[in-house]
């Protein structure tokens, strides 16, 4: 059986376009999807992302820019679908809740619900926050019922209401939650989800006051509640209720990807209605921390730094994805400044990366007429040091993808780099380059580009743009292929033949690198472009 690899992300409120936040959620995302399309192959993964794009919220911004919500959800829709092509988010689908088709089993969900007794009407009322989307606890409210999130005061709500008997599956969920450690990660947000369960209540699952919705199987007066319609779509993007083989290949998730702020949404109410649908449970709900920003530094008038659309068609989609997957401690929360951005790419990017790449192309220019074939003779023994360092990389990168450490894995490839530079350093290609014989020589230059073609792959998932330019000056022919195909893991063994299978012992292969210096892999941020965006 071959492994699938079904992964989401949150569908974002259509009530605004999309900020860095949302960028950094798909991103993570995408760079796990590309990974396990090196793993599994491309058409064993499956990448669901899109807009939540009902509720009081969006009903109200339509009415502000005077159109039809379904005219502002339709444009906002448009907004993050640019953002995502500029930033190389490569999702399978992008699932809208405003389709027919998942209004539809949205609303058969619901009457299913409401059949077996898991939702009953009732009188609900209480404080509620059309930000959070929420009734809120007094308690969770500031001075003036103010809601903490939104900073603006909560409204008084009374309405007849479905209400979902969230007791029926509470003992459930916990046992799930406690004997397995991977259901909830990262680590303290299981145990924060376990708090929440205790005290969880009955939700309210129905809205009266709002227009702008999927309306109540039998009761249109009122609309689904905007969460279940929400969490609804991990199920109908994937064909529930119409394609049940698509459904069964895909199902359950691999990983929901969502921020801090719902997840308890996704580790509470989600696995409740799962369990009430008689269906299996995500195998992780994996919980990202937020991407702050140094409000200090970033004012309005350098407020288009931080639009995602804006920094990606500035530099391109990779130095973004980077510097995010990189500086954040995955999970934990992170700060975007326009000066650790520049120093990053410049560092890593520009310098490491692409120093590295630009100074042997010239090597294999100059000396192999940018032919170079592994010598027959013995490599020396800090040519077998290298390889070795690779395979470390390798293993620390593979099992940092494992644990969702994203970070972990870049700073693995990027320690790689590290040593590839000082393996220059130290073998002074110049030197060798004077010697008649200039197999030593060719060793260097050989292992080096090996190495590059090695990173270029561990790489790909973060930064796939700034790869495929590494690859196309590498030039191992036939072994670069499109975006969306197989660019198997197993092509990461240091000197490894590309057909090998994983786990068996290499033979070295006689790889031909054609080089191709067609310019620096990528160009260092300019001085004078930090100065307008970072200090006016
Ligand atoms: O919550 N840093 O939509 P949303 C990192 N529609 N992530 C952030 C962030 C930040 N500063 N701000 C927001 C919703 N996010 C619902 C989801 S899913 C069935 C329905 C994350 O547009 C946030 O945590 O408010 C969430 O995962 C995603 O962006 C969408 O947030
Ligand atoms: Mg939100």
């Amino acid at each position: 059986m071959t492994d699938t690899y079904y992964i989401t992300t949150a569908i974002d409120y259509a009530n605004a376009p999309p900020h860095l936040g949302h960028a950094y959620e798909k991103i993570a995302a995408d760079c796990l999807a590309r990974y396990h399309r090196l793993q599994y192959g491309a058409d064993n993964v499956f990448f669901l992302t899109g807009t939540d794009e009902h509720g009081l919220k969006i009903e109200r911004k339509a009415k502000e820019a005077g159109v039809s919500p379904q005219e502002f959800v339709d444009q906002m829709a448009g907004a993050f679908q640019a953002a995502w092509a500029a930033l190389g988010i490569s999702y399978s689908r992008f699932i809208r809740t405003t389709e027919a088709a998942h209004r539809e089993q949205v609303q058969q969900i619901f009457a299913r619900l409401i059949a077996q007794g898991d939702v009953v009407k009732a009188r609900y009322e209480g404080w509620y926050c059309s930000g959070c989307e929420e009734f809120k606890a007094e308690r969770d409210l500031l001075e003036g019922r103010v809601c903490p999130n939104h900073e603006r005061p909560a409204e008084w709500t009374s309405e007849e209401n479905y209400v979902f008997d969230m007791a029926r599956y509470r003992d459930r969920l916990r046992a799930r939650i406690e004997s397995d450690p991977h259901f909830v990660q990262p680590e303290f947000r299981r145990k924060e989800v376990l708090n929440l369960l205790e005290g969880f209540p009955n939700l309210s699952v129905s809205r009266q006051s709002v227009k702008w919705g999927i309306p109540v199987p039998g009761d249109p007066e009122h609309v689904v509640y905007v969460w279940i319609d929400a969490l609804s779509n991990y199920l109908t993007g994937i064909g529930y209720g119409r394609d049940e083989a698509m459904f069964s290949h895909w199902w359950p998730a691999d990983v929901h990807l969502v921020g801090k702020d719902i997840s308890k949404f996704h580790a509470i109410l989600w696995p409740a209605i799962l369990m009430a649908l008689d269906l299996p449970l995500p195998r992780q709900i994996f919980v990202h921390g937020f991407v702050l920003l140094d409000a200090g530094k970033m004012s309005k008038s350098t407020g288009n730094v931080v639009d995602p659309l804006g920094l990606a068609e500035k530099y391109g989609p990779d130095p973004i994805r980077y510097y995010l997957l990189r500086e954040v401690n995955f999970g934990r929360d992170g700060d975007f400044t326009y000066e650790a951005f520049e120093k990053r790419v410049n560092a890593d990017l520009a310098n490491n990366l692409g120093n590295a790449l630009n100074r042997i192309l010239t090597f294999a220019e100059r000396h192999f007429e940018n032919r170079v074939s592994r010598p027959a003779t013995e490599p020396s023994e800090a040519i077998g040091a290298l390889a070795a360092a690779a395979g470390l990389a390798r293993e620390r990168f593979v099992a940092a993808m494992e644990a969702v450490a994203l970070h972990e894995a870049l700073a693995a490839a990027w320690e790689l780099l590290d040593e590839l530079n000082m393996f220059v350093d130290r073998q002074a290609p110049w030197s060798l380059a004077k010697q008649e014989d200039k197999t030593p020589l060719q060793h260097v230059v050989w292992s080096v580009l090996e190495t590059l073609r090695v990173v270029a792959i561990m790489v790909w998932p973060t930064v796939p743009s700034l790869a495929a330019r590494i690859w196309e000056q590498l030039g191992t022919e036939g072994e670069l292929l499109a975006e969306r195909t197989d660019r198997r893991w197993e092509h990461t063994c240091w000197g490894a033949d590309p057909g090998t299978a994983p786990g068996t012992s290499h033979p070295a292969a006689d790889r031909t690198f054609v080089t191709r210096k067609t310019g620096p892999v990528y160009l260092r941020i300019g001085t004078e472009i930090v100065g307008k965006a970072g200090k006016h």
